[in-house]
């Protein structure tokens, strides 16, 4: 009964408005499983393709390609599969596709079908889905410690600032609600330093307030003073995150600060970033350098991964291989983990594995175009992962996931919340000085 009856792809519409593929699969038993596939804009050179129809309609985004994969190959080939053996179907997705990047099918082809795939298996055991992912993978079920977004910046804000994410983490707070009460507050103190310096537009694409700054270090700023203005001291109960995504502002090994009108080779960048470090109460840096540029990223774990989390997003694609060298090369000590980078929910899980295998923290998350599929909250429970970046505190794609969050609560309990532990006790320990 828990063969697959039927897969069947639609178009869908997310967050920015662009098409994406949405998959229901049907099992023998009449359970039903969905997924949507979401959608970077800073995307990495080595993550699975996310296949457009290029041309002119709908600027070259449509999906008709990857919904007749959906509807034609993979329909075929997972009909009478059983969905009990998730790597079995993933395989099968995979084989279908040997390009390294699934380019023939398309990454949002296959990363909705093998998240619906999952959600069919829960329905069909009468299962949430993180439960289903806890037993499965037999891991300790558990609320994450968020990331979220206060500014967003870089390709979610038409490059008005370099910097993409000035992000808040609450590893002080005792409970996943107490993160979502303090988020509240610093995220609305940040809108109304921002509106009495006039510096108000709107919101980025991940709901983060727009960065009318004249400076990078400008919105760093505007964070520490946001975060005072709602009563916290920086660096007690909340802390910063960045995601500087410096392959966006990189080329042929030159990082191009352009509000700034500065341009500097990595060794100069290192250097800009950990003066951050010393200033500010940042605590995770993701892709501080370029994807492409290991050397820097070496050297910059070797000068700070003993104070911060440093975690590669394009520079490890969630990729179990590129973890992997990236552990014995020691030039991260986090891994980003996106399931529509690697393609496949097994492939995701194995490059998460292989991260912690090395002794590295993980962290589940979102892209910057994103729907009202809350799989990556199930997924980040289920792994007891430690860590959820799903964008910031505005918008119903964002927050369906923290709400998904909330409602997990309820059943899991509010002591399953992970809290400041999985933090490496060194970086914390570093911030609190
Ligand atoms: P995205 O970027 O626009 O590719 O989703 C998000 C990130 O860099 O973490
Ligand atoms: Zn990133």
């Amino acid at each position: 009964m828990t063969k697959i009856a039927s897969v069947f792809g639609r178009r869908v519409w997310e967050s920015r408005g662009n098409p994406t593929v949405e998959v229901d699969v049907v099992l023998e038993s009449g359970a039903r499983g969905r997924a949507i596939a979401p959608a970077g804009a800073s995307r990495g050179k080595r993550e699975a393709v996310d296949l457009r129809d290029g041309g002119k309609v709908l600027r070259g985004k449509g999906v008709a390609q990857a919904l007749a994969n959906v509807n034609g190959p993979i329909a075929s080939a997972l009909l009478g599969q059983d969905v009990v053996d998730q790597a079995g179907i993933d395989g099968i997705l995979t084989g279908l596709d040997p390009s390294k990047l699934k380019e023939t099918l398309g990454g949002n082809a296959t990363v909705a079908t093998s998240l619906a795939v999952l959600h069919a298996a829960a329905a069909d055991a009468g299962q949430q889905l993180w439960r289903l992912v806890a037993d499965r993978y037999d891991r300790m079920a558990r609320l994450p410690l968020p990331e979220i977004q206060i500014f967003g910046g870089g390709a979610h804000a038409g490059r008005r600032v370099d910097i993409q994410d000035f992000m808040i983490m609450v590893p002080g707070a005792a409970s996943f609600d107490e993160v979502m009460e303090v988020t509240n507050e610093v995220y609305f103190a940040a809108g109304d330093i921002m509106a009495s310096r006039g510096n108000l537009a709107g919101v980025a694409d991940e709901g983060g307030w727009w960065p009318m700054f004249r400076s990078n270090e400008e919105a760093l700023e505007s964070l520490v003073a946001a975060i005072e203005k709602a009563g916290e001291k920086p660096g007690d109960r909340v802390v910063i995150s960045l995601d500087i995504a410096a392959s966006e502002f990189a080329e042929n090994g030159v990082y191009s600060l352009a509000l700034e009108d500065r341009r500097m080779e990595s060794d100069t960048l290192i250097g800009l970033l950990g003066s951050w470090l010393d200033t500010y109460p940042i605590v995770s840096i993701e892709d501080p350098l370029a994807e492409d540029d290991r050397e820097g990223m070496i050297e910059f774990t070797r000068r700070f991964g003993d104070r911060v989390q440093i975690i590669g997003d394009d520079y490890l694609v969630t990729d179990a291989g590129l973890v992997r060298e990236a552990a014995s090369d020691k030039a991260c000590n986090a891994a980003l983990i996106k399931v529509n980078q690697a393609g496949t929910v097994s492939e995701a899980i194995e490059a998460l594995t292989a991260a912690q295998a090395a002794g590295w923290t993980t962290i589940v998350s979102a892209r910057s175009g994103e729907t009202e599929d809350t799989s990556i909250s199930h997924l980040s429970v289920g792994l007891g992962n430690g860590q959820l970046k799903v964008g910031s505190f505005q918008r119903s794609e964002r927050m369906a996931k923290w709400n998904e969050c909330l409602r997990i609560q309820d059943e899991l309990g509010p002591d399953s919340f992970v809290g400041g532990a999985p933090l490496a006790r060194t970086w914390w320990a570093a911030a609190q000085r």
